[in-house]
């Protein structure tokens, strides 16, 4: 697809990949508008990029989702990307019960339903563009889950599952459907994480994965894999018990902390 001249959605886009999306669309001549429900990381972003646009919503929020309809459709008519960038990722020890239900699944709120709800709100007014596209960030782990993070891993898979159908359905319109699945990144998400897990797991700079996301949609490559995700790909398909194995080596970690 055509990538300047666009008006780009991004949803939490206030730090990390949905930040350096930002920044590399700006470069290329996008207008772009972030949300995100921190108003100080946004305040932020908008003096690490001139120009950018934000607005305080919450992705997992239905109501929210509602209300950024009416915004976007009012002051940003030419939208015609979305990105469903927002998520989180939480490690999570199934066998301790410190969470709520509610808090248990609130990355299924953010990861997948959020995507959801937007894909509702938005279409009708993409389908009225002449060139639109969404994207859904997803991540290589829905391709390998990293048991120490489940319910992440879940959300994950399902919205890979969720892409692929909407796909499929889109078939006869003008909206192009695309998945972005990040390898470990470097951004504040994998802040979180205790640096045995990730021990001689590659992590890719943001910026070099941004711009391999931006030449996948250059090249309307609908489902983008770069570094390591591809190769989580592929070990799903043929090593895959290897591959889950190598995947659940953190556990153990976990299990030592108590
Ligand atoms: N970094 C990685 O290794 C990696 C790998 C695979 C996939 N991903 C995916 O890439 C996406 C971006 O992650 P990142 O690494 O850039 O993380 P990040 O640096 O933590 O950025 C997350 C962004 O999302 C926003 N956000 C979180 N919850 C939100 C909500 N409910 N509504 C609106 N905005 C929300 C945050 O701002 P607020 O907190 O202010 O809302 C922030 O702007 C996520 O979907 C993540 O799962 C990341």
């Amino acid at each position: 697809m055509n990538l300047s001249g666009n008006t780009i959605l991004i949803t939490g886009g206030s730090t990390g990949i949905g930040l350096e999306m930002a920044k590399q669309f700006t470069a290329l001549k996008n207008k772009v508008i972030v949300t995100g429900r921190n108003l100080d990381k946004l305040k932020k972003a908008t003096e690490v990029i001139p120009g950018l646009h934000t607005i305080q919503s919450d992705a997992g929020n239905p109501e929210h989702v509602k209300t950024l309809l009416k915004r976007i459709t009012t002051e940003f008519p030419d939208t015609n990307i979305i990105i469903n960038n927002a998520g989180i990722m939480w490690t999570i020890n199934l066998q301790k019960h410190d969470f709520s239900f509610e808090k248990l699944t609130t990355e299924i709120d953010i990861n997948l339903k959020g995507p959801i709800y937007m894909t509702e709100a938005f279409l009708s007014h993409l389908k009225g563009k002449s060139s639109a596209a969404i994207v859904n960030v997803s991540s290589g782990l829905a391709y390998v889950p990293l048991p120490i993070s489940p319910v992440y891993c879940a959300a994950k898979a399902a919205l890979h599952s969720y892409t692929q159908s909407l796909r499929a359905q889109l078939v006869n319109t003008k909206v192009q459907v695309f998945e972005l699945l990040p390898p470990a990144t470097e951004t504040e998400l994998l802040h979180s994480f205790d640096p045995n897990d990730s021990k001689g797991i590659p992590i890719m700079k943001t910026d070099k994965m941004v711009g391999k996301f931006i030449k996948g949609l250059s090249n309307d490559t609908l489902e983008i894999l770069p570094g390591q995700a591809s190769m989580l790909k592929f070990m799903s398909r043929f090593l895959p018990n290897f591959i889950f194995g190598q995947m659940s080596k953190s556990v153990s970690n976990m299990h030592s902390k108590g």
